[in-house]
């Protein structure tokens, strides 16, 4: 039986322990093993769980952290400690990835241990290892992906007629927005996914700091209306542009021959041109428990397969970038059409 334990038990946590649950003879069969989860740390007061870091990092038996706090502290601290212990780290949090996981892939390699995050771009979508392992050898000139479920959510609805602030409500009820919603809304989120991404495929590290960035709040409906008479949809995208060394996230018009035209509600689509291959386009539930939750158990599944060894995941040697400045709108446009 290999022994986990999670890092904080809100949606994307708590779905990791139903993953393991129900799909339990499914993992199994892939490892050979049982996974079981042996300790839950948070700050509420909920039953069985520990609240202490120590009492996780101390236990031998403990191979891999789901570490499902989100934010900066105390998940950064939490995942250096575990991984100078050679323990690894599963996670969904994309604003620790984009801050500090240059550094915290290296200390992984240092202890023959390994740090994937998978979830944190995409949600319930493998893009990440797909990009790592099938794609490590096309030259990706483009990436453009709709990459925030509650922004795609509330799009998707204000085109059906809704308010914003409703469908923001109900984005919020199904457990897809940030704590914060302006991350959402405003493109952070958006920004931090095509941040990783980018510096995934570009083998230079892009903070999220660097990606041109407007959200959604000046979205109206008379702009989808516009926009519908054009054959277009609206949609929040990032974009990576290799050519033009850019990265940019900004409401787009996209036109109904797109595959993106119709990636709809909390569904996230990711298209990437490879020289070789062309274009590929990644679909699946960019938010939500269980597929955000499904991810990190693809990760904690890689790792204990690889116990003792580092898994290369193309981050721990990245060197900072240097990004240009997307391309402008058009004259007197609001927006930039794809
Ligand atoms: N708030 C994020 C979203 C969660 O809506 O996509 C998944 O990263």
């Amino acid at each position: 039986m290999i022994n986990i334990a999670i890092l904080g038990f809100g949606t994307i946590g708590s779905g990791v322990a139903e993953v393991v649950e129900k799909n339990q003879e499914e993992i199994k069969k892939v490892l050979g093993e049982n996974l079981h989860v042996k300790y839950i740390l948070d700050i509420r007061d909920l039953p069985g769980v520990v609240k202490d870091i120590d009492t996780i990092i101390n236990d031998p038996d403990i191979k891999v952290i789901c570490e499902t706090m989100g934010g900066k502290e105390p998940a950064y601290t939490y995942t250096h400690l575990a991984l100078e212990r050679g323990i690894s780290v599963c996670t969904s949090n994309k604003e620790l990835v984009d801050a500090h996981g240059v550094e915290l892939s290296a200390i992984a390699r240092e202890h023959n241990c390994s740090y994937l995050f998978e979830a944190s771009v995409g949600g319930g979508i493998p893009l990440l290892r797909t990009i790592r392992e099938a794609c490590g050898h096309e030259k990706i000139s483009k990436i453009a992906g709709i990459l925030n479920g509650t922004c795609n959510y509330i799009l998707t609805n204000m085109k059906a007629g809704k308010e914003f602030d409703a469908a923001l409500k109900e984005a919020q009820e199904n457990g897809y927005a940030e704590r914060n919603p302006a991350a959402d809304i405003e493109g952070h989120d958006t920004a931090r996914k095509i941040a990783i991404l980018a510096s995934l495929v570009s083998g230079k590290k892009i903070s999220y700091e660097q990606v041109d960035c407007e959200g959604i709040t000046n979205v109206t409906a008379e702009d989808f209306a516009e926009a519908e008479a054009k054959g277009m949809s609206i949609k929040l995208l990032g974009v990576y542009d290799a050519e033009n060394n850019s990265v940019l996230v900004a409401p787009h018009l996209v036109p109904k021959e797109s595959a993106l035209y119709n990636v709809n509600g909390v569904f996230n689509g990711v298209m990437i041109h490879g020289n070789m291959v062309d274009d590929l386009m990644f679909y699946g539930r960019g938010a939500g428990k269980c597929p955000t939750a499904s991810a990190v158990v693809s990760d904690v599944i890689e790792c204990v397969k690889n116990i003792g060894r580092n898994i290369n995941n193309d981050f721990a040697d990245l060197e900072p970038a240097n990004v240009n400045k997307a391309p402008e709108k058009p004259l007197g446009q609001k927006f930039r059409t794809l």
